[in-house]
Formats: structure tokens, C-alpha cells, sequence
């Protein structure tokens, strides 16, 4: 659609969870910052965050330990480089966090209290408001631009990338309901930073909010920017099982409820995680989702149950009083009874390849936080690693932004950018919408979801992914000519779950969050990254 309205600006940050809004405040030395998010400031993912923010804060740990075990967790697939990076910056950016007025739990000494999860061998797992981590970081960032001067335009859907002489020059967003900013308009800048969140709406029971239906790894494919490890959509073991019909946004129980001694039981009350992995419950996140998956398969169950009984009534209304309320509207007494739970999407350990400096391949664009592949997570993101991701790499980003726009040579402190360089476009005269792909119509969503669940989930193989690339590829044809945000989100959702299925059905190994049944080893000739761009035919 022909944009009615036109503005300037220097940078565009698409998101506001602990990414985007780490990003624009840092970013503000480097030029004029707008940021623009899909639906209200506090919508996204950050504020759902419980367990905590993942630090070698204690005299006892290092940023050494806290890289082996994130090493670990991502099944020989993260970049050690990228993760020296987050694990050596990550105190500091934590610090830095908390003089700007975040308020993480303390002990009675005073220090910031450290719980564990799984994957952790230390405790360094900061934790605020017992399980509310993400609420408080998001109100300390959210409190600190509300002074910046940052503008924010809210309930605005980015279209498309614009794209100018092979960079992007800006975005086309299509705002509802903002005055004088309403319907499609188009914002011209010199950098774009997508900060989007995640895409676990492919699925339909997921932890993720309403909002996360992939829409910076759509944008990003079509404007020629290389994304890399979709297979790897993580599953978190411990949700709330509400039966099986449950779609949408479900009930997260933190894996610190683990972390202060809960632990998972079969319907007959055995331990089954005890001799599967030497941390056993605190097994990393992949270990224990298959784990609850073949215990059911064994013993035809539905669920799994997290027995916290022990924790007592205090620890639960002290240190977990979110997971408490929930449990409690959902007529379960975690203080008596264990809770049913079911692994379910929750993270994208993919997403937009980037360097050390969150640069895609495209120049101009910059991805950062869930939507980004910085190469930290692998295979399966360690717990609690990624609101430090967007915290350490926030702060990065506007470091780059302010080389590149002063037109300085670009830093390749560290390794240079990994991603695939694209061609240069021609030069054109004017921008133009880097992917304009066809529609799809809203109803196209709960089919993805329903496709996606049955056949591209915890549990995956050859026959089931090559019936969802059947079942997705015909979806396509499913267009309406009526533009509005649930088309789009359709769109980006269709598009995202095509690329998750390809991605699952060329890597013929098991690792990590990607289990596939008929290839259930690890296979070392698989320890590389799948990247993927959009030929110019359309396809990937
Ligand atoms: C949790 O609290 O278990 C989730 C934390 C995370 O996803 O890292």
C-alpha cells in the first residue's frame, strides 16, 4: 500500500521488550532514535520473563563457568565468541541495569540473591519481585524512556523494510488509531534495528504472548538478510498443562521452582529425571523436555507433574507469587498438590544471523534479543540467557550504530560479520518495500498453528515434516486483498513456520531443541549452522 504520511528520522527500533528499549537509550549518542512497537510498550515477551537474568555476579563464579555450561546447553552449535561476549559484558550490563533503578531481590546481607536453573552449575540466576524478573526490568527500562525523548509510536505494524541502493533506508508501518500518525505511513532512516521477539505463535500452545508471531525474521528474509538455526525452536518442560486443547498463551512454571527443589514426577509418583543426566531436574531445558516427552510415550500419560510440595506455603508466596496466583486460577494448590505441566514453545534459539555488533547482512539492518542469532544459544538456549542477550547486546548495537553512521570504518572487534553478504542491489531512484509478498488471509494462522503442533514439534520426522511442507505450501494460495494486521501476522507466521520446516528437514541429526525420531544421534558432520536467504524466485 502507497504510504500516506512520511517522516524522518536517524534510527528506527522496531520492539520494545529489554532489546528494544536497551537499544534505543544507547542508542540515542548516535542520532535521533524512534521506536515503534506492534501493539502497547509492554506487550511483548519481557514483561512474562520469571526466572531471572543469568550473571557471573558471585566472588564464587566466573564468566569462564558461566560459558561452559552455556556451551554445554547449546549442544556444540553456539559461537564461542559470541557467548565470551555475553558471559564476560554480562555482570557489568546487569550492573548497569540495576543503577538505573531495577530492583532485583536481595539477601539478608544485602547482595543481589542468585538462584539456579537448568544447565547452571553455579547459582548466578538474578532474580526480581520472586518470579516477576521480566515485569521489573521492563517498568526500570520503561520508567527511563519516558524521559529520553525517544519517540514511540504504538500499535504500529511494520510492513516492510524499505530498502534503498542495497541498504535499508527505513520501514513502511501501519499504525491504528494514533492521531495524526494513523493508517500506512512510511518512516525514512538510516538504520533499522528489528527487535521483535519471538515466533512462538507458530505453535498453539506456546509461552509467548499474542504479539510474537515472528514478524522480524519475515521482514528480515525479505529484504535479503540471512537467518539462521530456525530449527531449533525451544520447548520449555514445566507449563502448566490446562489440557489438551489449550491454544494460545499458556501458563509458564519457572525452572527456578526447580532451582529451589521441585522436582518432575510421573503419574505413579517415581522421579523419572533421576539417572537420565547427572544434574537430573536441572538437566538443561532439551535434556528434560525429551525426557517428560518419552515418559509419556512409555506410560501413555498426558502430562507430566512438578511436585513442590516441599518448597512450603512461604517459599511459594515469597519467591514465586506469580506461578502461585496462576496455579490458583487454575484451581491447583502448588502448595499441596503437584502441578500438571507439558513442555511448550518457548523460545526461538534462532533468528536473524548477526555479527558480534548485532549487523545483519543486509547493511543498515541490525537485529537484537530473540529475533537476533548472535550465535549465544546453539542448539538450546541456557536458561535465563536471554534477557542478558538483549541487555549485552543492546548496549553493542548503539556502540555500532554510532561508528556506522559517523561513516567509520565498521568495527570487527571480535570476528567479522558471519553472515552470507548480500550483492548490492542496483541503485534505485527512490525506496522502494523490500519483499511486498502476497497476503495471506487471517484464517491461515490457526492452520500453521495446528500443522506446526502436529508435526514440526518437540518430537519431529522425515514423513510428518515433509506432510507440514505440503500442508504449509498449500496455505499459500490462501490470499485476501483486505490489509490488516491479522493478514500480516498470518503472512509472517506462514512464512516463518516454511522456513522451521525446511530448516527441520535438512538437518537429518538430533541436537538439541531438534529431535528428530528417524535420526536420533547427534551426527558431528551437522556441527554448522543452517543459514538461509530468499532467492530472488521466491524461494529460500
Ligand atoms: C524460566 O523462568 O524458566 C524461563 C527463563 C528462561 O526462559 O530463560
Amino acid at each position: 500500500p502507497d504510504p500516506g504520511w512520511t517522516i524522518d528520522t536517524d534510527i528506527i527500533v522496531i520492539g520494545s521488550g529489554v532489546a528494544g528499549l536497551v537499544t534505543a537509550l544507547r542508542a540515542r549518542t548516535a542520532g535521533r532514535v524512534l521506536l515503534v512497537t506492534k501493539a502497547l510498550l509492554d506487550d511483548g515477551s519481557t514483561r512474562w520473563a520469571q526466572g531471572g537474568i543469568a550473571a557471573a555476579l558471585h566472588p564464587d563464579d566466573s564468566p569462564e563457568e558461566h560459558l561452559r555450561d552455556t556451551l554445554t546447553a547449546g549442544v556444540d552449535l553456539c559461537d564461542d565468541e559470541a557467548v565470551r561476549v555475553l558471559v564476560t559484558e554480562g555482570p557489568d550490563a546487569v550492573r548497569e541495569l540495576i543503577e538505573l533503578g531495577a530492583e532485583f531481590d536481595r539477601n539478608e546481607d544485602g547482595q543481589v540473591a542468585l538462584t539456579r536453573e537448568g544447565g547452571h552449575l553455579k547459582r548466578r540466576i538474578a532474580h526480581a519481585g520472586g518470579d516477576a524478573t521480566g515485569a521489573e526490568v521492563s517498568r526500570a527500562l520503561l520508567a527511563k524512556l519516558k524521559d529520553s525523548g525517544i519517540e514511540v509510536i504504538e500499535h504500529a505494524l511494520v510492513l516492510d523494510l524499505l530498502m534503498e541502493q542495497g541498504r535499508v533506508a527505513g520501514v513502511t508501518l501501519h499504525v491504528m488509531g494514533e492521531g495524526r500518525r494513523d493508517g500506512v505511513g512510511a518512516v525514512r532512516a538510516r538504520a533499522v534495528i528489528l527487535a521483535t521477539g519471538g515466533l512462538g505463535q507458530v505453535f498453539q500452545a506456546t509461552t509467548n504472548p499474542e504479539v510474537s508471531t515472528g514478524d522480524g525474521v519475515a521482514l528480515a528474509l525479505r529484504a535479503g538478510a540471512a537467518v539462521a538455526d530456525l530449527e531449533f525452536v525451544q520447548f520449555h518442560p514445566t507449563v502448566m498443562w490446562l489440557g489438551p486443547d489449550a491454544k494460545g498463551r499458556q501458563p509458564l512454571i519457572s525452572e527456578a521452582v526447580r532451582g529451589e527443589g521441585a522436582y518432575l514426577i510421573n503419574e505413579r509418583g517415581d522421579r523419572f529425571m533421576a539417572g537420565r543426566h547427572p544434574l537430573a531436574d536441572l538437566a538443561p531445558r532439551d535434556v528434560v523436555a525429551k525426557a517428560i516427552m518419552t515418559m509419556m510415550r512409555e506410560t501413555g500419560a498426558s502430562c507430566a507433574y512438578l511436585d513442590g510440595r516441599n518448597l512450603g506455603p512461604r517459599t511459594w508466596a515469597n519467591r514465586f507469587p506469580t506461578i502461585l496466583a496462576a496455579c490458583e486460577e487454575h484451581g491447583i494448590d502448588p502448595v499441596n498438590e503437584p502441578i500438571p505441566v507439558l513442555p511448550a514453545a518457548h523460545y526461538a534459539s534462532g533468528g536473524v544471523r548477526t555479527d558480534l555488533w548485532g549487523r545483519t547482512s543486509v547493511p543498515g539492518l541490525y537485529a537484537c534479543g530473540e529475533v537476533a542469532c548472535t550465535g549465544v544459544h546453539g542448539a538450546n538456549r541456557l536458561a535465563s540467557n536471554s534477557l542478558l542477550e538483549g541487555l549485552v547486546f543492546g548496549r553493542r548495537i548503539a556502540e555500532a550504530l554510532s561508528a556506522d553512521l559517523a561513516g567509520e570504518a565498521p568495527r570487527t572487534t571480535g570476528e567479522a560479520p558471519r553472515a552470507a553478504e548480500e550483492a548490492p542491489r542496483a541503485a534505485e531512484e527512490a525506496p522502494r518495500a523490500a519483499g511486498e509478498p502476497a497476503l495471506l488471509d487471517p484464517s491461515v494462522r490457526a492452520e500453521v498453528q495446528q500443522i506446526m503442533t502436529s508435526y514440526a514439534g518437540v518430537l519431529r520426522n522425515g514423513p510428518g515434516l515433509d506432510r507440514a511442507a505440503r500442508e504449509l505450501a498449500a496455505l499459500a494460495d490462501r490470499t485476501t486483498d483486505e490489509p490488516c494486521t491479522e493478514a500480516w501476522e498470518a503472512t509472517n507466521l506462514h512464512g516463518v513456520a516454511s522456513l522451521i520446516v525446511a530448516a527441520a528437514r535438512r538437518r537429518e541429526e538430533t541436537r538439541g531443541s531438534h529431535w528428530r525420531e528417524d535420526f536420533p544421534d547427534a551426527d558431528r558432520t551437522w556441527r554448522g549452522h543452517l543459514v538461509s536467504t530468499l532467492a530472488a524466485d521466491g524461494t529460500i
